[in-house]
């Protein structure tokens, strides 16, 4: 049950989520919220009686309660990074708060804080998510006073700080990354120092991704504690990690990036994206998994369906995109069991290339004369949906729709416009640019008939004012969601140059994300490795495309390149008109496949059995009476032929039966001495092996 309790006596708060308690303690007149408990299920009495520690060092250079406080707000002795940190109109900086208000509502925890001098005010909410073991949290920071009091500056807005109860050392986990090498997954020592995850790009970017966790140096993938957070925003970010001298540790987040300031009217409020947390005793599997479920059921907006097998036209067509091309890929498409086809950049306007007509949402009269409705007819009559293409956030200068708004640009009066890849950001914190976009894309899915946009960003944004930096992607949110309330059959997946745009806040939104521009089957290994520490399989978008790569050369057999793509939603991206009939056959058997084993892998338990870079890599879905196994072995070196693989999640008194060869074998053995494996020889090797459980298991 996720419920929370209240101690008057103790001023103890005990918020439950699942088999997790995150416990407080107010202290009302120092205004401060001493963290007192993470960790596994506590009872009221239990929290109540726990004592709020701080810092060892109490001396006069010290902050008491440096990294232990929730709500560190700028001001007093908050030497470490503020929470809060607010310009005010007399020219006074810093606060002084006190608790004035707290209660439960609407199944949160909110307490109030209020500046004694100045009009500001902050609700800080908890909020234990049903069902699951992760907590929400959000701030709203509001401006109490009237004319007279002017407008206050907010030069850092977090949420707040999650403190990682005292441990003898600290080690996190993130990913960075760039274009076609997002989600490289680091586990490093924590320094004694503020340590910034952060974008500045005004998206949530390639190069780091909004959640980090942290753990003592002990845990592994299936053992020991693991707290970690994450931030439900999509534009730019900052995540901070103090560890402290005294040996505590505590994260904090926010929307924006060092330097963006935000003015807050008089009565203005402004309210943070949710920054959740998650502990769990049983490693970064379960932490995963942990997010995991809790995506499916508070953050995937259509959590029971299943992903279709699409084909995209991308890799096979580039720039190059008319009628007979689209219809000829679509039909050998529709041969091999595809069930979207989704036309990619070039269908519009004057883009033949990326120097011009991005803007200009009209079907390119000379590719599509009669419009796209009868390709997308066609592409019906094959028995799969019809899916578009759209960059709805850019415009190239060599469109008309630049030459007649160049103000809708992000853009500093007077300074050189920055391009990148030919094209400019159009500034969705204006109401017109949104009302714009929102039009066109409403009249394209209504024209079309569309069931699926694929919404792609291919620059960071530059030149943007203050506000833009997070404000950009709240305009972007906004349209999302109008289109998506008025064609509720709609899906979407959020693409940014691959995958430069995934986080909690546009999953909320969308369907599905593209993963990476990089399709080589071996690098998607380490990139969905990455992806799936916090992203369930269900959004993870994987093509199979042509060999050679054609952005890394690498030559790998057509079933690796499949079976790598079935560990998350199968999508093609070949050119199949050079495919050969054995090619083809092979591909509509693997896709047959898929449709087997797809809500399993979709919407099962994953358990990453042996990370890339090990000599095999090997991952693992459980969901009811079903398990599938991936395993691959990408280099020949010494490798031997046979492996046993140790499984994990199984109903441990079942038997299991092997579905393709009719072995049976008892849980006990798959996950004890492991499930027998029999990888070809050779490099770029792959198994899939499908299980289901035998209903009078005697294991
Ligand atoms: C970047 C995407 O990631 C690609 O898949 C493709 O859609 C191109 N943009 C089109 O310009």
């Amino acid at each position: 049950m996720n419920t929370v309790d209240i101690c008057d006596d103790t001023a103890t708060v005990a918020i439950h989520a699942g088999a997790v308690t995150y416990a407080i303690r107010l202290d009302v007149d120092a205004g401060i919220i001493h963290p007192v408990h993470w960790g596994p299920r506590l009872s009221i009495g239990a929290a109540a009686s726990l004592p709020a520690q701080p810092s060892p060092h109490q001396d006069t250079f010290e902050a008491p309660w440096e990294a232990a406080e929730d709500y560190p707000a700028e001001g007093g002795r908050t030497f470490g990074p503020p929470v809060l940190g607010a310009w005010f109109a007399d020219g006074t900086a810093g606060l002084e708060l006190a608790i004035v208000a707290h209660g439960v509502r609407a199944g949160a925890f909110t307490v109030t804080l209020a500046d004694r001098h100045q009009p500001l005010a902050v609700d800080l909410h908890y909020r234990p998510a049903p069902g699951t073991d992760v907590i929400e949290r959000w701030a709203v920071v509001r401006h109490t006073g009237g004319a007279s009091d002017g407008d206050i500056v907010l030069h850092r807005q977090d949420v707040g700080a999650w403190c990682v109860p005292p441990r003898d050392d600290y080690r996190m986990s993130h990913v960075t990354g760039a274009w076609s090498a997002e989600g490289m997954l680091h586990r490093t020592s924590l320094p004694t120092a503020q340590t910034q995850l952060t974008s500045r790009r005004g998206v949530s970017s390639h190069h780091a991704n909004p959640w980090i966790m942290i753990d003592d140096s002990t845990a592994g993938e299936e053992h020991g504690e693991v707290w970690s957070m994450a931030l439900a925003t999509s534009g730019s970010w900052r995540i901070t990690a103090t560890r402290s001298h005294a040996g505590r540790c505590a994260v904090s987040g926010g929307a924006g990036h060092d330097g963006v300031r935000h003015w807050l009217r008089p009565g203005e409020t402004l309210t943070s994206p949710i920054f959740a947390g998650l502990y769990t005793a049983d490693g970064f599997g379960a932490a995963s998994r942990g997010w995991h479920a809790y995506q499916r059921r508070h953050i995937s907006p259509h959590p029971g369906e299943l992903r279709p097998v699409l084909y995209n036209s991308w890799e096979a067509t580039i720039f190059d995109v008319t009628e007979q091309g689209q219809l000829a890929l679509a039909e050998l498409a529709a041969d091999l069991g595809v069930e979207l086809f989704v036309v990619d950049d070039g269908w519009f306007g004057a883009r033949t290339s990326d120097r011009a007509g991005l803007g200009d949402w009209h079907p390119n009269p000379h590719r599509f004369p009669n419009g796209l409705r009868p390709l997308a007819d066609k592409i019906r009559r094959l028995g799969m949906q019809f899916g578009l293409w759209v960059e709805p956030e850019m415009t190239n200068p060599d469109s008309d729709l630049y030459r007649s708004h160049p103000d809708w640009v992000h853009h500093t009066p007077g300074h050189r416009r920055t391009e990148l890849r030919n094209q400019l950001v159009l500034d969705f914190n204006r109401p017109d640019v949104r009302d714009w976009a929102w039009q066109w894309l409403d009249r394209l899915v209504r024209d079309t008939g569309a069931a699926f946009l694929k919404w792609d960003f291919n620059r960071p944004i530059t030149e943007a004012s203050d506000q833009a930096w997070t404000g950009h992607a709240a305009g972007v949110h906004a349209v999302i969601d109008r289109l998506r309330a008025v064609h509720p059959g709609l899906r979407i997946e959020s693409c940014a140059g691959g995958g430069g745009r995934i986080d909690l806040g546009i999953l909320r939104r969308t369907d599905q994300a593209w993963t990476s521009d990089n399709t080589d089957a071996v690098d998607r290994l380490t990139i969905q490795h990455g992806h799936t520490q916090l992203y369930t399989p269900a959004t993870m978008v994987a093509w199979v495309t042509d060999s050679p790569n054609p952005l890394t050369g690498r030559d790998i057999p057509l079933r690796f390149r499949f079976h790598v793509a079935m560990t998350g939603v199968l999508g093609i991206g070949g050119d199949l008109t050079r495919w050969s009939p054995g090619e083809r056959d092979t591909a509509r058997q693997l896709v047959r496949l898929y449709s087997d084993i797809r809500l399993t892998v979709q919407h099962g338990d994953l358990y990453r059995l042996r990370p890339p870079g090990a000599t095999t890599c090997a991952v693992q879905y459980v969901h009811g009476d079903r398990a599938v196994v991936f395993a691959f072995r990408v280099g020949a070196d010494f490798a031997p032929h046979t492996h046993t693989l140790p499984l994990q999640g199984l109903d441990p008194r079942a038997v299991y039966r092997d579905d393709d060869t009719g072995d049976q074998y008892a849980a006990a053995v798959l996950m004890g001495p492991g499930l027998p494996l029999a990888l070809p020889g050779g490099a770029y090797a792959s198994t899939l092996t499908r299980l289901t459980r035998v209903a009078a298991g005697a294991g």
